[in-house]
């Protein structure tokens, strides 16, 4: 049984080495140079090229190298038999809590503003808001939004979240569906979007939703770039409507050179940083998946086809 790696240039030295550091005798292969495709069984990718798994007619499980899994689910040609994992791990997840935290608090206390007055040597104290006096809407409620979400409640933020289906969270007043959803936005001086990228969930940052936030409301998009209508926050920005947004994501990676949110003021730009897998972390799981397909045990961290996520 070999190993694949499909991963579009991301971290493939560092896994080919922390796989073999934990189990050397593995048969690491790295696309596109396959070998036999009947001796793949397992594949680790991150943004495998369309229709790339239909050629090992023995693979049973794609194990995502990230927490999403909508890069390997948008692909058309995936075998209906095959199993996909996603990574759930302590780093990823505490690591998403302290940006999404930085990316508040910067808000809050607004640093930037702060930062651009250095450079006219300007010295002006402006009022600021206090945790208890903002509200922090999470929408998605899963293994990175609860952790988010208590943290920032640490942090004595009002804290709301809203999720599919009902959940208990300590001080998090949780909003479920489309039926809550308008009266959770409502709340939400600042909307953090760490929901998992489904067709229910594409575009969903978009103006009619927008309009339903508080006025200044700011926007935080931690997710993936589809869940966001680019034009619609500009716009609702340059309305005034919201104050502004941090964005880690976007339709477009890299962004692209002459894309107008480079130029944005009210616009803050990190690329694609919020949370990313260390290999020496994450390997110990796909071993173990690995070694569970082995003995025909049932696999972890498994994602359902049908939710997307
Ligand atoms: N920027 C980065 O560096 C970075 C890093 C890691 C991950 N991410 C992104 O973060 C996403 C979330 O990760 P996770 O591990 O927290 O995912 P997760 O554990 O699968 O949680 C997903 C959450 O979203 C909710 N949800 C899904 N579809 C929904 C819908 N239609 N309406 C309302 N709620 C919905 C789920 O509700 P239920 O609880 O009711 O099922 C769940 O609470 C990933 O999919 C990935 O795209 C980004």
């Amino acid at each position: 049984m070999s190993f694949l790696i499909v991963n579009q240039g991301r971290y493939i030295s560092h896994w080919v080495q922390a796989l073999k550091e934990k189990k050397p005798d593995l048969d690491v292969r790295v696309y596109p140079e396959v070998g036999a495709p009947e001796d793949i069984e397992f594949a680790l990718s991150w943004n495998h090229p369309l229709g790339a798994f239909k050629q090992f007619p023995n693979l049973k499980c794609i194990a995502s190298t990230g927490a999403g899994v909508d890069h390997i689910l948008r692909d058309p040609d995936l075998p209906e038999q095959v199993q996909i994992t996603r990574i759930i791990d302590e780093n990823l997840t505490r690591d998403m809590a302290t940006f999404v935290l930085a990316l508040v608090l910067n808000h809050m206390r607004d640093l930037s503003h702060y930062k651009a007055l250095e450079s006219t040597h300007t010295w002006k104290p402006k009022r600021y808001l206090r945790t208890e006096d903002v509200t922090v809407g999470i929408m998605g409620l899963g293994v990175l939004g609860s952790h988010t979400a208590s943290q920032l409640v640490n942090l004595g933020f009002n804290v709301n979240g809203w999720a599919r289906t009902g959940k208990e969270l300590d001080n998090v007043t949780v909003y479920t569906g489309a039926e809550q959803l308008d009266t959770f936005l409502a709340t939400a001086d600042i909307l953090v979007c760490l929901l998992p990228l489904t067709k229910e969930t594409a575009n969903i940052l978009n103006k009619n939703l927008f309009e339903k936030l508080p006025q200044n409301a700011f926007v935080i998009n931690v997710a993936r770039g589809e869940h966001l209508v680019e034009a619609d926050l500009i716009e609702m920005i340059d309305k005034g409507h919201l104050s502004g947004a941090s964005l880690d994501v976007f339709r477009e990676e890299p962004l692209p050179e002459n894309h107008p949110f480079w130029s944005h003021p009210k616009v803050n730009i990190t690329p694609h940083i919020a949370s990313t897998t260390d290999p020496d972390s994450a390997v110990l799981q796909i071993l173990e998946n690995y070694e569970r397909l082995q003995q025909h045990k049932p696999l972890i961290n498994v994602v359902s086809r049908t939710k997307g996520y």
